[in-house]
């Protein structure tokens, strides 16, 4: 009896050593149900609801985001289940416009509309009324413009704008996350090759975007260029390719696309570490990452959190684990009272800060990935 409780208080020790540094108490689920509100209230781009939705199916069905569980996703759903994604994509559906391959407008970006595709295809996968083709119709369209009718580079990277080549590193977060998930439900030789085609969309964007240091760069090609690191470039970037990994991983087809996988991972971890190498003392990364007369940025600071937490549940390695810690008690005290994040870029110019009283659709969406790469790491 006396060796048991000893070995039960050495257990103890041991459980408070190998805590990592800095664990923050969690955001509450008081505060999470407003930060959610408000992202619904304004997420009204094409890109701020695609998000919106994945942040949905991350924080609230957790089982049928590519992190959850195996896929294809189970094809009858209990009643209730994912009701919001579905309801939403559902009205997507329902409004788009018979002549366009794009789900919706996006306003010349090629990207932005596939990134509401994953909860279509999730839509489709989990009606009840069998005899509605429209989303899967739907869903087709959006890849045929994406493989078919987008502009591309000479060596195949499909352009983020339609009117002209230019590729920036959001796109990583929009289309190919859509064109793998296409793939893992899709199986067979067909679906490999969509898979394929995920990963190789990852793989020349960041030949064009990343620099020496591992940072990409915003926007290259084209008429203009954005060379600055951006924080939610990076961050859009890194999770991209992570949701693009998991789905390969979660799929059935994953033991024929093993190197693959180490590469995305290893693609993934060089944003994660060169982004950490610039955080400041109170946990923010700042939108340029690497130039100090930038200013902080709570946005790219939480997806870059919600990332660093999701690979190092994958890989078991935690080194940059206290980095997110940092940044997720900086993000804990960054949203007021009201459920709103401060401190945000303004996502539409890139380079000043969101102006006092106007808020960020993308960060509320990142402050709900965060809190779910959050709660799955520390389930582990
Ligand atoms: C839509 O769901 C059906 C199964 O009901 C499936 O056969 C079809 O491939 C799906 N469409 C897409 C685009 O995934
Ligand atoms: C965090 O630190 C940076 C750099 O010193 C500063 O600009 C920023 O205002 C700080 N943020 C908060 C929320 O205190």
């Amino acid at each position: 009896m006396i060796h048991r409780s000893a070995l039960i208080l050495l257990a103890g020790c041991a459980a408070v050593f190998a805590a990592p540094t800095n664990t923050a108490v969690s955001i509450s689920d008081a505060t999470i149900s407003k930060v959610k509100s408000n992202m619904l209230q304004i997420s009204t781009h094409s890109w701020e609801i695609g998000t919106a939705l994945e942040a949905l199916t991350e924080l609230e069905w957790p089982s049928l985001s590519v992190f959850g569980g195996s896929l294809p996703p189970p094809v009858k759903l209990p009643s209730g289940t994912a009701s919001d994604v579905i309801k939403w994509a559902t009205k997507i559906v329902k409004a788009k416009d018979p002549k366009s391959l794009p789900l919706v407008d996006g306003d010349g970006a090629v990207g932005d509309p596939a990134s509401i595709g994953v909860a279509v295809l999730l839509t489709n996968w989990t009606r009840t009324n069998r005899g509605d083709h429209e989303f899967s119709t739907a869903a087709g369209h959006q890849l045929t413009y994406l493989l078919d009718k987008a502009p591309r580079t000479s060596d195949g990277a499909i352009s983020h704008r339609s009117e002209q080549v230019q590729l920036w590193a959001d796109f990583v977060y929009m289309a190919p996350p859509f064109i793998a998930y296409y793939g893992a439900l899709k199986g067979g030789s067909g679906g490999l090759s969509l898979l394929k085609i995920a990963y190789k969309q990852c793989k020349l964007y960041r030949q064009y975007l990343r620099s020496s240091s591992g940072l990409w760069k915003h926007i290259v090609l084209g008429s203009w260029q954005d060379n600055h690191h951006w924080g939610t470039g990076n961050a859009w970037a890194a999770a991209g390719m992570l949701r693009v990994l998991e789905t390969i991983h979660h799929s059935k087809l994953a033991s024929k696309m093993q190197s693959e996988q180490s590469d995305l991972k290893s693609w993934i971890n060089e944003i994660v570490s060169a982004s950490w190498k610039h955080q400041h003392t109170n946990g923010t990364l700042f939108n340029y990452i690497d130039e100090s007369d930038s200013f902080a940025d709570s946005s790219s600071t939480a997806l870059l959190a919600a990332v660093t937490y999701r690979l190092a549940s994958l890989t078991g390695d935690n080194s940059h684990i206290s980095a997110a810690n940092k940044a997720y008690s900086l993000i804990k005290s960054s949203v007021d009272s009201n459920g709103w994040l401060r401190n945000t870029v303004d996502p539409e110019t890139f380079d000043t800060p969101s102006q006092p009283g106007s808020h960020s659709p993308e960060g509320q969406s990142f402050v709900l990935l965060l809190q779910a790469a959050y709660r799955d790491y520390h389930a582990k």
